[in-house]
């Protein structure tokens, strides 16, 4: 799929891009914006550049906006978004994409005229609807483990056949394989990649590793 490119020359993903693009999308939590670089460059050394720094914290959007600037091979992206205000905020940052815990036609039409590629998270059939109204395709199933698991995404099969996912919530190293084998999966999202005890000890190389494994794992296309 060919790639736009916005003012700054920086490449412009889809949605549905920044999803191919890795077989996990690592769903960060950072408190301190002295461990963004680090965490970004061990992640990227492992093989995953796409990285989602949820608004959780008051440290996410220094944190995010110290990745754009600094590590020009990532592609850092905003997790937790869920106003219009997050949104504006995110892209302010710095960040190329966004990711929401569930959807409104208000984060959708504000990440829109924004230009930014979201995810929408989706629990149910009604609300895979509205996001597809809207003309989204690629969807985050949140949370995934929560809300029917694999056997959810089989039943999507069937009336949302055209619809591609990314489950986060409960996705772990041993049951990414089970879920990145189904058709209607393009990645998984997790929070097993940045370990909160690595972080804070500053032990990239064990993010490193949890990254190339990570970066291993087979998606079904
Ligand atoms: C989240 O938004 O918290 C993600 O779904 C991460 O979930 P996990 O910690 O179960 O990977």
């Amino acid at each position: 799929m060919a790639l736009g490119h916005d003012a700054a020359g920086a490449a412009r993903f889809t949605s549905l891009q920044v999803m191919t693009d890795t077989p996990v999308i690592p769903v960060i939590v950072l408190n301190d914006r002295a461990h963004a670089v680090p965490l970004a460059h061990a992640l990227i050394a492992g093989g995953i550049r796409m990285l989602e720094v949820t608004l959780r914290t008051p440290a996410a959007l220094a944190c995010i906006e110290a990745i754009a600037r600094e590590v020009p091979e990532a592609v850092v992206g905003a997790g937790t978004v869920r106003s219009a205000a997050d949104a504006q905020a995110a892209v302010m940052a710095g960040a190329r994409f966004a990711v929401s815990p569930g959807y409104t036609h208000g984060v959708g039409k504000a990440c829109r005229d924004l230009g930014l590629p979201l995810l929408p998270g989706v629990a149910t059939g009604s609300e895979i609807m509205a996001a597809h109204e809207d003309g989204y395709m690629a969807l985050k199933f949140f949370p995934a483990l929560q809300a029917g698991g694999l056997a959810m995404l089989r039943a999507w099969q069937g009336p949302f056949g055209d619809v591609k996912f990314c489950p986060t919530g409960g996705i772990t190293a041993s049951n990414a394989r089970e879920f990145l084998a189904l058709s209607n999966v393009v990645c998984v999202g997790g929070s097993w990649l940045t370990p909160a005890e690595a972080v804070v000890r500053g032990d990239w190389a064990a993010i490193t590793q949890l990254a190339r494994e990570g970066a291993a794992l087979r998606r079904a296309r």
